[in-house]
C-alpha cells in the first residue's frame, strides 16, 4: 500500500482513483465534500503529479471555489442563500435584508438592518462629475452599453476605497457598489429617453427610491405605487445571486487578479449583458412581440427545434436547472398582481402562457429539461411597470451586484487566493520557422 493511501485511509480522507488506462499508473484524488450537493474530486495536484490537465471548457462539471454563499439544487427546483429558500426570502424579506444576509452570512437583526440601510442610504448619490460621463454617450446608446463605462469609471472617484487588502475599503466600496448602481441605472433610463437625472431620495426605501429616480420628474410630485415597489423589490430579490454564473465567475476572476471592485463589478456588467445570461430578460420580450400572436406559437416551436436554425425559445432552459426555476415560480404570481394593479391585460402575456402550455407538453423540451427560467415572467412586469426593453438587462445588474460584490467578498476573504489562471488543450501550428515576407505563399 502506497503511504499516500495509507495516510488517506488514516485521515478517512475519501479518495478517487484515477488509473491511466496506457501506463497502469494511478493517483489517488481527494474527494471534498460540502454541506449539500455533489462532492468535488480535489485536482489540484493533478498536473504536477501526473503531466495531464483536465478539460472542461463550459465548465459543466468543475467546480471553480468554495462558497457560503448561494446552493442551487438544479433537479429539484431549489435555490438557497445561505441556507434560506428563495421562496421564503422573497415572501418575507426585503432586498436589503438578503444583499445583507448575502454580505454578511445571517439575516439582520432589526439593529443590524436599520444601520445596514442608513450605510446604504448615505452612499446613494455620485459624483456630479459623473453625468458628465453620460453626455459622451449617444442617447440611443444600449443602457448595458452606458452601464459598462460609468459602473467602471467609479474607480476613478473613490480612491479612498480600492485597497483590497483593508477589510474597512472592501466594506465601503460593497456599500457604495450597492448604493449606487440604482443611481446609476436610473440615470442610464433618464438620459436615454433625453430626461433630466433625479438625485436619489433617501427617504423612500432600495425599490421606492429606484423607482422614483426612473419615473419622477421634476415638474411634478410623484407617488410611488407600492404594489409596484413591492414587485420591484421581489424582482431584485430574485436576481439577488446565482452561484457560479457566467457573470459572477467574470467577478471572481476579476478580482482574483487584485483588481479593484469598481473594474470587476464593470467586468460582470459586461459578462451579464449577452443574451444567453441576463441579456435573455430583453430577448424574451421582443421574441414575444416577433410572435405577435397565438396563432402563430407553433412556427417559432418548429424553429427553436430546427438545429439549422440559431433561433432558441428565450426565456427556456438552464445549465443548471433541470426542473422549474423556483425564480420563475414566484415571478409569475407577481406578474399578475401587478397586470391586475395596473389594469392592463397584456396580449404579450398570453402568448407567453401559451408558449409555456405547448413547450412543457412538447417532447422536445420534455425530452431536455427546458423549463421556464427568471428571465421569461420578468419581461412582462417590467414592462407593465413602464421600463423600455433595453433596460431590463441593466435592472438585472442592480440586483446582481449585491451578489458579484459578496462573492467577490468572500473570495478576497480566503486566505489561500491565487489568481485565477486556466490551461487548455492547444490544437494550433506545431513550433516551426519563420518565414520571411517575400517568401510567404
Ligand atoms: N430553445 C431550444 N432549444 C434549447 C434551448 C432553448 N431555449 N435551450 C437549450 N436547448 C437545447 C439545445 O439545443 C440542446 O439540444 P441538443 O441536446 O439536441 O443539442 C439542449 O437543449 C441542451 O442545451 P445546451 O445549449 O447544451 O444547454 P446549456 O446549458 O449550454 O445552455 C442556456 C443553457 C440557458 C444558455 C440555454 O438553455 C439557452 O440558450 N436558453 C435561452 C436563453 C435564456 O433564456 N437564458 C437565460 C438563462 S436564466 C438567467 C441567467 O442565467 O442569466
Amino acid at each position: 500500500m502506497s503511504a499516500e493511501k495509507a495516510a488517506a485511509q488514516q485521515t478517512d480522507q475519501k479518495t478517487f482513483t484515477l488509473t491511466n488506462d496506457e501506463t497502469g499508473d494511478s493517483i489517488q484524488l481527494p474527494v471534498l465534500e460540502g454541506t449539500h450537493g455533489p462532492a468535488v474530486i480535489d485536482i489540484r495536484k493533478l498536473y504536477a503529479e501526473t503531466g495531464h490537465f483536465t478539460f472542461d471548457p463550459s465548465f459543466t462539471a468543475t467546480g471553480s471555489c468554495k462558497s457560503r454563499l448561494t446552493f442551487i439544487d438544479g433537479e429539484k427546483g431549489v435555490l438557497l442563500h445561505r441556507g434560506y429558500t428563495i421562496e421564503d426570502l422573497a415572501e418575507h424579506s426585503s432586498f436589503l435584508s438578503v444583499a445583507y444576509l448575502l454580505l454578511y452570512g445571517d439575516l439582520p437583526t432589526q439593529e443590524q438592518k436599520d444601520k445596514f440601510e442608513t450605510d446604504i442610504t448615505y452612499h446613494t448619490m455620485v459624483n456630479e462629475q459623473v453625468n458628465y460621463f453620460y453626455r459622451g454617450f449617444r442617447r440611443d446608446a444600449h443602457p448595458m452599453a452606458i452601464m459598462c463605462g460609468v459602473v467602471g469609471a467609479l474607480a476613478g472617484f473613490y480612491h479612498d476605497s480600492l485597497d483590497i487588502n483593508d477589510p474597512e475599503q472592501r466594506e465601503l466600496s460593497a456599500q457604495r457598489l450597492i448604493a449606487k448602481i440604482p443611481t446609476l441605472g436610473a440615470m442610464t433610463h433618464k438620459y436615454t429617453i433625453g430626461q433630466p437625472f433625479m438625485y436619489p431620495r433617501n427617504d423612500l426605501n432600495f425599490a421606492e427610491n429606484f423607482l422614483y429616480m426612473c419615473f419622477a420628474v421634476p415638474a411634478e410630485p410623484y407617488v410611488v405605487n407600492p404594489v409596484l415597489a413591492d414587485a420591484m423589490d421581489k424582482i431584485f430579490i430574485l436576481h439577488a445571486d446565482h452561484e457560479q454564473n457566467a457573470s459572477t465567475s467574470t467577478v471572481r476572476l476579476a478580482g482574483s487578479s487584485q483588481a479593484n471592485p469598481f473594474a470587476c463589478i464593470a467586468a460582470g456588467i459586461a459578462s451579464l449583458w449577452g443574451p444567453s445570461h441576463g441579456g435573455a430578460n430583453q430577448a424574451v420580450l421582443e421574441m414575444l412581440e416577433e410572435i405577435g400572436s397565438k396563432e402563430n406559437i407553433p412556427e417559432f416551436i418548429k424553429r427553436a427545434k430546427d438545429k439549422e436554425d440559431p433561433f432558441r425559445l428565450m426565456g427556456f432552459g438552464h445549465r443548471v436547472y433541470k426542473n422549474f426555476d423556483p425564480r420563475a415560480q414566484v415571478l409569475k404570481k407577481a406578474a399578475d398582481d401587478v397586470l391586475e394593479e395596473l389594469g392592463i391585460e397584456d396580449p404579450m402575456l398570453e402568448i407567453a402562457m401559451e408558449l409555456e402550455r405547448i413547450a412543457l407538453e412538447d417532447e422536445y423540451f420534455v425530452k431536455r429539461q427546458l423549463y421556464p427560467n427568471v428571465d421569461f415572467y420578468s419581461g412582462i412586469i417590467l414592462r407593465a411597470m413602464g421600463f423600455p426593453t433595453s433596460m431590463f438587462t441593466v435592472l438585472f445588474a442592480v440586483a446582481r451586484t449585491v451578489g458579484w460584490i459578496s462573492q467577490w467578498k468572500e473570495m478576497i476573504e480566503e486566505p489561500s487566493l491565487r489568481i485565477g489562471r486556466p490551461r487548455q488543450l492547444y490544437t494550433g501550428p506545431e513550433q516551426r520557422d519563420f518565414v520571411p515576407i517575400e517568401k510567404r505563399k
